[in-house]
């Protein structure tokens, strides 16, 4: 019995080795717009992810010193900084996920549209370059005006004959973190287990959180969805107001991106259960895109999650038909900004 148990715990040892010399995962990320606000902590996020080989850190001033601290961090990915236009195309070539948080953030009293004369330009020149040297990459945009840019950047990756709808994403988890967070709160649930999707887009009553179909399933009163609603609606303008004029949300942004690159860097390492919220190109809702809940895959995008747009609340529905108009405008107005280029 001794020799048999011996027996079995060195079987098990050899296991544990075998699993030891399991090749670690190496994708490469990189980021435009790394010594932001919300790109260094997000940069930090994904330095501590085990996924990841190689980080870029690209920006037009001030990235240097961002990526000689990080690189200090005893993680297994490596740092590499890029600095302006002449360095751009180096840090893309051969990446697998590409996050945008560059351009300017809102002050008091800006709408995020009121971004869109400076953010159109710097995403449309980011994602040409992206276009140019890792057509395959995921493309995740956190630029404002969302419902906007990425729009901007479909047109702009048509152009250049690579766009695969599959891999462009808006990234609107902050919106689902949001909800989760007010809805644990307000119904004294465990943070863990709450998930909300949020579909629609990422402004105002374009962000859409369907608290009907909140997991766990519980009930509302027509008081309780109308607050939460409208709380999760305007929470980014509460942080505006909070931050009086230093920018916008950047360490629950930084939070909610770097769970969205952890999970399409899962769904590339071959998860089969991936599921995130993404405003993307979609036919659910008679609108060139639309943000819903999607399942990614090594490819990106494997379908679009059209239950939970079923059974809504009247209230819900109503919801969705009033944001439309003005989606579908934000999504026009940057369609037409690509094609008014000369
Ligand atoms: P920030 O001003 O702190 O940082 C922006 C960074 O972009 C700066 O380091 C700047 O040098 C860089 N940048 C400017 N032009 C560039 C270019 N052509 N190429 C590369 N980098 C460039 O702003 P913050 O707070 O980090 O916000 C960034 C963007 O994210 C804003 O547009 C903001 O509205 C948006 N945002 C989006 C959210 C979302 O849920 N999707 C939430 C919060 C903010």
């Amino acid at each position: 019995a001794l020799r048999q148990s011996f027996a079995q715990k060195a079987q098990k040892q050899n296991q544990n080795y075998q699993y030891q010399l399991q090749p670690q995962a190496s994708y490469k990320v990189t980021v435009l717009g790394a010594a932001g606000g919300i790109g260094q902590p997000l940069a930090l996020l994904i330095k501590m992810s085990p996924l990841v080989s190689a980080l870029h850190l690209y920006d037009i001033a001030n990235v240097k010193g961002v990526a000689a601290d990080l690189s200090h961090c005893n993680t297994p990915s490596q740092v590499l900084d890029f600095t302006g236009a002449s360095e751009l195309a180096d840090s893309l070539k051969g990446t697998n996920v590409v996050v945008i948080p560059a351009g300017v953030p809102r002050k008091p009293g800006m709408t995020r549209d009121d971004l869109f004369n400076i953010n159109a330009n710097i995403v449309k020149t980011l994602v040409e370059a992206v276009a140019d040297n890792c057509p395959d990459a995921f493309i995740h945009i956190i630029s404002n005006p969302v419902n906007s840019t990425v729009p901007i950047a479909a047109e702009v990756l048509k152009q250049k004959g690579v766009y695969d709808p599959k891999k462009l994403f808006g990234v609107t988890t902050l919106d689902v973190v949001r909800a989760n967070t007010f809805v644990a709160q307000k119904k004294n649930l465990k943070l863990i287990d709450v998930d909300v999707p949020v579909v629609g887009g990422h402004a105002g009553i374009t962000i859409l959180p369907l608290l009907s179909k909140t997991k766990p399933s519980i009930s509302f009163t027509d008081e309780e969805m109308e607050q939460l609603t409208v709380r999760i609606q305007n929470a980014g303008t509460e942080v505006v107001e909070a931050k009086a004029g230093a920018g916008s949300a950047t360490l629950s942004m930084a939070y909610a991106a770097a769970r969205f690159v952890e999970s399409s860097l899962r769904a590339l390492d071959g998860d089969g259960d991936v599921y995130e919220c993404a405003f993307v190109q979609s036919d659910l809702a008679d609108l060139p895109f639309f943000a819903s809940r999607v399942k990614l895959g090594k490819k990106g995008i494997e379908a679009l999650i059209s239950s939970d747009l079923q059974g809504l609340t009247e209230y819900e529905q109503k919801a969705l038909e009033t944001l439309k108009p003005e989606l579908k405008a934000s999504i026009e107005k940057g369609i037409a900004f690509v094609h008014k280029q000369p």
